[in-house]
């Protein structure tokens, strides 16, 4: 056998395998998922935004104004005047002096990460920040101290042991696979008393919550205080790629540093002008955030009227931990022969023994739809239970990086 087939063989095994399922159609809360009709229920598309009418119209006519591609890199001939636009104007909504797009969140946080964190320096980053962040500390040649989640005392010990090096402290605002929100208050009351930087990946609170939506860091009162505040506009904002907030000096360094945003060519136009639509949008509808909000508790109370518990979430993730990833699977599989579609999350996206549903609201859904969601996905997490395995045996599948 091949290296490739036992390598796939192994992930067989271990009830990690993964295929791609194809949607006919938009992101919309209803869907043709492999040919059937679906609800849609783990989608980042949280405001319904990705296939509202305005964005829709602002990326067709971005595309026959700028076209389709922007040719190359931003620091070449890439940088056109869609861009410079949202910059401006995420700035603006997020009151900060800068702004930088970057391609994507993974290329956001790879590249400030790397460029900030230099060899000798500490990064301190939450034993639960996204992939992105991961690899963003595992790039960099800094070494990287993993806190236990959401914990400051742990975090408290690693910058003492840590004095004197340069120190950059890292999290999701939001964690995607939990749906809890970040103690951004201890960490920024440390990282002055410890003299670290602060960086806040507000990839799932932007849009979704803070005053008229501006994320999590607003909503602690916080703004002005995190040196780097990356965001992304492929979730909330509906679009596709990223952006981060800080100060000038910052953002000129970033601008000459980051290798993400140096050697990859930028942006789409349309996406940019998508993203623009879908800001505006936001900030002229904010009812759209605390229908998101609204929708979240209702969903979070029929799960629980259900029996499902969603653990730490206080957002629209929401978590059911079903452990075992076979067990995991036979549940989404379950859930799916009844019309509701929502992907099972296994390692190493997850940490071992923690597979789960990762049910993602968005604003566009119906209350009735999520009742009946709830229903069918406690069903399919029951059925699934007797079918749960010993966990896998390995704690880390060879071949993935493991989870921190
Ligand atoms: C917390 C977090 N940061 C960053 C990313 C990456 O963003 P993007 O999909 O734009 O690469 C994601 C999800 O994909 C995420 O969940």
């Amino acid at each position: 056998m091949s290296d490739i087939a036992e390598q796939l063989e192994q992930i067989r095994d271990r009830g990690l395998y993964r295929r791609l399922r194809l949607i006919s159609g938009p992101q919309g809360p209803r869907v043709l998922l492999d040919g059937d009709p679906v609800l849609l229920l783990c989608s980042n598309n949280y405001l319904g935004l990705a296939d509202h009418p305005r964005v829709r119209e602002a990326a067709a006519e971005a595309a026959m104004r700028w076209g389709v591609g922007a040719g190359a890199s931003r620091l070449v001939s890439g940088n056109m005047t869609v861009h410079r636009r949202l910059e401006e104007q995420i700035a603006e909504f997020k009151g900060s002096a800068a702004c930088v797009l970057f391609g994507s969140g993974y290329l956001a946080n790879t590249g400030v990460i790397s460029s900030l964190a230099r060899a000798g320096d500490v990064v301190f980053s939450d034993e639960l920040n996204h992939a992105s962040i991961v690899d963003g500390c595992r790039m960099a040649r800094a070494e990287t101290f993993v806190y236990d989640h959401c914990d400051p005392d742990h975090l408290e010990w690693g910058l003492r042991e840590a004095e004197g090096r340069g120190a950059l402290i890292v999290t999701d605002g939001v964690f995607s696979m939990d749906g809890d929100v970040a103690p951004l208050e201890e960490i920024v009351e440390l990282a002055q008393r410890y003299d670290a930087r602060v960086m806040v990946d507000e990839a799932h609170s932007t849009g979704t919550m803070g005053p008229g939506g501006r994320g999590a860091v607003a909503d602690a009162g916080l703004d002005g205080e995190i040196d780097v505040v990356v965001g992304t506009l492929g979730k909330a904002l509906g679009s596709y790629g990223a952006y981060v907030c800080c100060e000038k000096p910052m953002a000129k360094y970033l601008v000459n540093t980051a290798r993400s945003l140096i050697f990859s060519t930028a942006l789409p136009p349309p996406a940019v002008a998508g993203a623009m639509a879908a800001l505006e949008l936001l900030i002229e509808q904010p009812g759209r955030v605390d229908k998101l909000a609204r929708n979240a508790e209702a969903m979070r109370d029929a799960l629980s009227a259900e029996g499902l518990d969603t653990g730490i979430s206080e957002t629209q993730i929401l978590p059911v931990v079903v452990g075992d990833p076979r067990a995991a699977m036979d549940a989404c599989e379950g859930a799916l022969a009844q019309g509701v579609f929502c992907q099972a999350i296994r390692p190493p996206t997850v940490p071992d023994g923690s597979s789960r549903l990762r049910i993602a609201v968005m604003a566009s859904h119906t209350r009735s739809e999520l009742r009946w969601a709830a229903g069918v996905l406690a069903r399919a997490v029951r059925e699934a239970e007797p079918a749960r395995r010993a966990p896998a045996k390995d704690k880390v599948f060879d071949g993935y990086a493991e989870a921190a």
